[in-house]
């Protein structure tokens, strides 16, 4: 049976929550709407998976999130969004900086023209505990990702896809948060430079205490790393759950689990069919 109802309320029992997000829609351009009542909760420490095909809504999710929409005329016309229990869609990013929580943005955005050491150093433009923390820091970005200390004087522009994509994370690390909203990191990456990269992020995790809201469209690596897991279609949750029992559940192994994209059916396809069949039987 498909566990179709998204059971936030259920998520994570007995952990302190530090995002949720109730029940939001989300509308572009006053007319497209996206987000349909998306409801998900982040437990502190934790690392939670948001995950869907092309066009899901999953960076308009994290947009809404980090208040970011409203550059792209879109608005959330529904619902609430609350961070250590307090409303935050009237803060603008930077505010939202300042209470620990930075968003990595999809496509591993850097300034192309500074050079890595440099576009690290963008992230602590924040802080205001002096140069000495923001050295101690450096060094840990460095330590976590040695490859960003051999490429530091190097132009960022001109550094691999997977350089970019740490150099993103690498530059969020140095803000200090609390959380990162991490959108789509193994994008246009090869596999084991995917499997590096989520292995810094569940270090980042454990060792430094961060959470991570991360989107994904590969739920296989996803899932392997995450402890908790929401599938979003066409805008609406379809079904969540403990990152186990997603990669164990049978509908997930058919629709997101080892199948090509062209051969990716819909939960809803699958709904509707299911219906149709009970009515004729
Ligand atoms: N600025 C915008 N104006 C109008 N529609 C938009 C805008 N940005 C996104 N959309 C639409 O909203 C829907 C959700 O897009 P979104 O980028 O959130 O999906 P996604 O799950 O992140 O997909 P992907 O995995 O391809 O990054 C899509 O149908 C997209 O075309
Ligand atoms: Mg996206």
């Amino acid at each position: 049976m498909l566990d179709t109802k998204p059971q936030a309320d259920a998520a994570n029992d007995g952990q302190e929550k530090l995002l949720e997000v109730n029940n939001i829609e989300v509308i572009y351009n006053h007319v497209i709407l996206v987000l349909k009542g998306v409801s998900l909760s982040v437990p502190k420490g934790g690392i939670t998976a948001l995950l869907g095909g092309n066009g899901a809504g999953k960076t308009t999710t994290l947009k809404a999130i980090s208040n970011l929409l409203r550059s792209e005329r879109g608005d959330v016309t529904k619902g609430s969004i609350t961070y250590q229990g307090e409303r935050i869609q009237s803060l603008t990013p930077a505010d939202l900086v300042n209470r620990g929580v930075v968003q990595v943005m999809e496509g591993h955005h850097c300034f192309e023209h500074l050079t890595v050491e440099e576009n690290l150093l963008t992230g602590a433009y924040t802080r205001r505990d002096g140069a000495k923390a923001t050295k101690d820091d450096l060094e840990m970005v460095y330590e976590y990702f040695p490859r960003l200390r051999e490429r530091r004087t190097s132009q960022a522009g001109y550094t691999s896809g997977g350089e970019q994509q740490m150099c993103a994370i690498g530059r969020a690390m140095m803000a200090r948060p609390e959380m990162i909203l991490l959108d789509e990191p193994s994008m246009g990456l090869a596999p084991q430079l995917v499997e590096q990269i989520f292995g810094i992020v569940k270090r980042l995790n454990e060792e430094q205490g961060v959470t991570f809201l991360l989107a994904e469209q590969n739920t296989n690596v996803a899932l392997r790393f995450a402890h908790y897991g929401y599938i979003l279609e066409s805008g609406r949750i379809v079904m969540d759950g403990p990152a186990k029992e997603l990669r164990e559940n049978p509908d997930v192994k058919e629709f997101y689990l080892g199948m090509s994209d062209d051969g990716r059916k819909s939960f809803r396809d699958v709904r509707s069919y299911r219906r149709r069949k009970r009515w004729l039987s």
